[in-house]
């Protein structure tokens, strides 16, 4: 692993989308797998600056990690509504090759099927960007999940739906469950970045880090893969 700690949140979020910005350059083709929450938020504002200096993105496919089951696209909590506002409405990305699953199909495992088939078809992920949840979540793998899975439905823990009740305006809202990329979608990639900022991820930081490799820490799992950077700021670092 190759850890990067700067010195706060705007930085991390520089060499995040300055990686993104290189592999884009390097393959313009390349298959990205994107992630939502807070985290990303500045990498995508940059990514926007980017497209406006010249970045191209026609070429590239992408996936996201996951999505909240029952929500529709256009409701403002979901993933698909994030993409929209915060990347995809604003670079050239062909909107045939930006892939999100959909939590509101009605044949859930089919669709998850779906999605694992898209993703192979397109050659596999290139670049997969990770946030982390509190309890070291990736994507919407929650502690005690399997390290061999694959795209599949997910329930919520306690502490996601706590987390998370503040992008909805009641926690009684936020969905139990969600489509999300498996374990072993994500790993995968031939790439991963994980980003963090703050505090209150310290202590997921270290156990993806440093702790032991266990499903209850499901982002312990990066140990074993070959190529993974994770981006820091000091807060986040704080337990390293
Ligand atoms: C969310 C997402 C994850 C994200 C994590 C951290 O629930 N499913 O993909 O990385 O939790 O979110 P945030 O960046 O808002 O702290």
């Amino acid at each position: 692993m190759n850890v990067i700690v700067v010195n706060n949140y705007a930085r991390v979020s520089e060499e995040v989308a300055k990686i993104i910005r290189n592999q884009l350059k390097a393959k313009p083709s390349s298959v990205l797998g994107l992630a939502t929450g807070s985290s990303p938020l500045g990498v995508y504002d940059l990514l926007r600056e980017y497209y406006q200096k010249g970045l191209d993105f026609s070429c590239a496919t992408t996936f996201n990690l996951d999505e909240y089951v029952g929500l529709e696209p256009d409701h403002p909590a979901s993933y698909h509504y994030y993409m929209q506002k915060n990347l995809f409405s604003k670079v050239n990305l062909n909107p045939e090759r930006t892939f999100i699953p959909k939590g509101t199909a009605p044949d859930l495992a089919e669709e998850c099927r779906r999605y694992e088939e898209l993703i192979q078809r397109a050659g596999g992920l290139d670049l997969q960007i990770l946030g982390i949840g509190t309890n070291g979540h990736i994507g919407f793998n929650e502690p005690g999940c399997n390290f061999g899975s694959r795209t599949r439905v997910v329930s919520l823990s306690a502490s996601t739906l706590r987390d998370n009740a503040r992008f909805f305006a009641t926690e009684k809202e936020v969905p139990a469950q969600a489509v999300s990329m498996g374990i072993k979608t994500i790993m995968h990639a031939k790439n991963i970045v994980l980003l963090a900022n703050g505090g209150c991820k310290a202590e997921a930081v270290r156990g993806a880090v440093r702790g032991p490799v266990t499903e209850n820490l499901p982002a312990s799992v990066l140990q074993l893969h070959p190529a993974v950077t994770v981006v820091v700021d000091q807060a986040a670092a704080g337990k390293l």
